[in-house]
């Protein structure tokens, strides 16, 4: 297996399995993410492997790019969306009605009546008043929704405060003492509802599972309790989360993250005879994607000294909303320029518009390109237009 994403071949920064020449995609006509699409491939196989006879539903929020859908879903992947934009989007890349779980704590009486008429696979239930919308709208329509119960056990794992979906301060899931509430719903409506599943999703960018081992203990005897009292209950849907390494690149080290994630979940869930489901997302796809922009001026200031790039919070917010690190590699490598202590930042008018603050690189000149590492996952997909920018181009290599 290859060890490192990057590499710098005569000079010149070479990306992914094929090692592309990144040079030959920065051109004028402004910033670009690539996907390698067989990176791709590779993550999802290796994952699939850690977890034997599980299913796994990509969390398609994270790339929602067709090629990289398309991928997955010729590699054996089902997919996890949020919206019926993402059920849209899903169908239009291959994927079946069957193939998909629905999860969302806001889904609108439109979305779950599509949802219905399609005949998605598992609606996951983030509430009470959503299960009683569920029931009702399944009535109405004759219609038999297969549900999962999102459960919250109340567990913090160490992220980002705004990746974290299973405390009780969070809205995600629901609390613990809410299911004998729940059974009740399930029971009046049973001609409308059918409990398929519990579910669970602590977070994003986890790296370290103490809390991931915690909330499975937890709903594992709340899981035998509903199964006892609905037969239909056959699935545990472990949720995504599982992170990858931002500052360093070193694939070989995240498949040992990879195998105690799986071995931590394999282990608890054992001896529940549950049939096993994930929503990845991050692991799948962050790696597989760069985000290559040009340095439009060097400005220093007094205190600082400002790299100017024609790509911003508009392209890749996640520096300015969870202070994320991505590594910024130029394309060219010039072993004679001093190294200079830089704020990389974009061209929005907000000084949340950074890319990396006070980064030593090597010195950047004007018409240079760099590129951001690491932006397959949550980049494109949460890239906006404010300051009526252009959004970057995409381009997937196969
Ligand atoms: C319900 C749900 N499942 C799966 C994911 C995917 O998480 P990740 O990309 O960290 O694997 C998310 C992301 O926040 C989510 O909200």
């Amino acid at each position: 297996m290859r060890k490192t994403n990057f590499s710098y071949i005569d000079d010149s920064l070479c990306f992914g399995e094929k090692s592309i020449r990144l040079a030959d995609f920065a051109k004028a006509s402004g910033p670009v993410y690539l996907y390698d699409l067989a990176l791709i491939r590779s993550r999802f196989l290796e994952m699939q492997q850690a977890f034997p006879g599980a299913k796994l539903y990509y969390a398609m929020k994270a790339n929602s790019h067709p090629d990289v859908m398309r991928t997955l879903k010729a590699a054996g992947a089902g997919a996890d969306v949020v919206s019926g934009g993402e059920i849209c989007r899903a169908l239009e890349s291959g994927f079946e009605p069957g193939d998909i779980v629905y999860s969302g704590v806001g889904k609108t009486e439109k979305e779950i009546r599509e949802a219905l008429t399609l005949g998605i696979f598992q609606i996951n239930v983030e509430s009470v008043p959503e299960l009683e919308r569920i029931g009702r709208l399944g009535r109405e329509m004759k219609k038999k929704a297969r549900v999962a119960l999102r459960l919250n056990p109340d567990v913090s794992i160490q992220t980002h405060p705004y990746i974290a979906t299973g405390l009780a301060e969070n809205k995600f899931g629901m609390e613990l003492k809410e299911v004998p509430r729940l059974t009740e719903i399930l029971k009046t409506s049973s001609d409308s509802l059918e409990l398929v599943g519990v579910s669970l999703h602590l977070g994003s960018q986890m790296l370290e599972f103490g809390g991931l081992e915690e909330a499975l203990r937890l709903l594992k005897p709340v899981y035998r309790e509903l199964a006892a009292q609905f037969p239909t209950l056959k699935k545990f849907d472990a949720g995504g989360g599982l992170g990858i390494l931002y500052h360093e690149d070193d694939l070989v080290k995240e498949s040992e993250a990879l195998r105690v994630y799986a071995k931590v979940i394999r282990d608890e869930l054992a001896d529940l005879g549950a049939e096993l489901q994930l929503e990845p997302g991050r692991w799948l796809v962050g790696h597989a994607g760069v985000l290559l922009t040009q340095v439009q001026y060097v400005k220093q200031t007094s205190h600082r000294c400002f790299v100017i790039v024609d790509s911003g919070m508009n392209h890749l917010i996640r520096p300015a909303l969870y202070e994320a690190h991505h590594r910024l590699l130029p394309l060219q490598k010039n072993p004679q320029a001093p190294l200079k202590k830089v704020d990389v930042v974009g061209p929005i008018c907000e000084s949340a518009d950074f890319f990396a603050k006070e980064r030593e690189l090597p010195e950047l000149k004007e018409g240079e390109w760099l590129a951001v590492a690491d932006t397959g996952a949550y980049g494109f997909s949460m890239a906006n237009v404010y300051n009526l920018q252009d959004l970057p181009t995409e381009i997937p290599i196969s």
